[in-house]
């Protein structure tokens, strides 16, 4: 039984699991154009159920070694959003990368926002982290918006930050602190 927390609209927030490389296909060649300006370019075989199942088992892999937590948003069978923390590092320092997509149809009800301060939620109780960051370009206003509502604040702009759209890009950066605990030490 997997864990699902409702969102608005009978969306649910839930983990990724092996069963969703075709509903993952099938969202991502939905949106292909929705999301081509906001992301890295993809290769063809990104389209494709091969593509998808082993983008999807390599995601599972890294989650199992605690390096990347992905989660989808679903409605019914389809797949309709994802939150992934990236880059997960304990220590001293107990951070990760926020990246998020909402669906085309979907997008405009606030379920970014909801996502994202739930991803927060348990990234904080349940992973024990201290820092969530995300960085948006420049002119992606939607994104910036669902950021500062869930509590980020922008904390500089950094130039050539990352490969979007087929061109090296600025953007800005923000973070979250989510609690003031010790990291543990060893
Ligand atoms: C960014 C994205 C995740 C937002 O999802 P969403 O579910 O629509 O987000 P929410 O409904 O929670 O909030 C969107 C906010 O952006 C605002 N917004 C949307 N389009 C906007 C625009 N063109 N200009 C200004 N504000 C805009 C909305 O009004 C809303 O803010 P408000 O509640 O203060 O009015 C979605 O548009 C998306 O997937 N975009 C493409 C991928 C992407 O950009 N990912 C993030 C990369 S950093």
């Amino acid at each position: 039984m997997i864990e699902a927390v409702p969102l608005a609209d009978n969306v649910v927030l839930r983990r990724l699991t092996e069963g969703d490389a075709e509903a993952l296909l099938r969202a991502r060649v939905r949106n292909r154009d929705h999301l081509r300006r906001w992301e890295p370019r993809r290769p063809e075989e990104y389209y494709t159920l091969t593509g998808q199942s082993h983008r999807l088992k390599d995601l599972l892999r890294q989650m199992a070694d605690g390096r990347t937590m992905p989660w989808a948003l679903a409605d019914g069978e389809e797949i309709v959003g994802g939150m992934t923390l990236n880059n997960i590092v304990r220590g001293p320092w107990l951070n990760a990368d926020l990246g998020y997509w909402i669906d085309a149809g979907y997008t405009g009800r606030g379920l970014a926002t909801e996502a994202v301060l739930e991803v927060c939620r348990m990234a904080d109780q349940d992973l024990g982290l201290h820092r969530i960051a995300a960085a948006t370009l420049l002119d992606n206003v939607a994104s910036q918006s669902v950021l500062r509502k869930a509590g980020f604040e922008q904390v500089g702009t950094a130039p050539d930050y990352l490969e979007i759209d087929g061109r090296w890009q600025a953007h800005r950066l923000f973070h979250k602190i989510l609690n003031d605990r010790p990291a543990l030490r060893f």
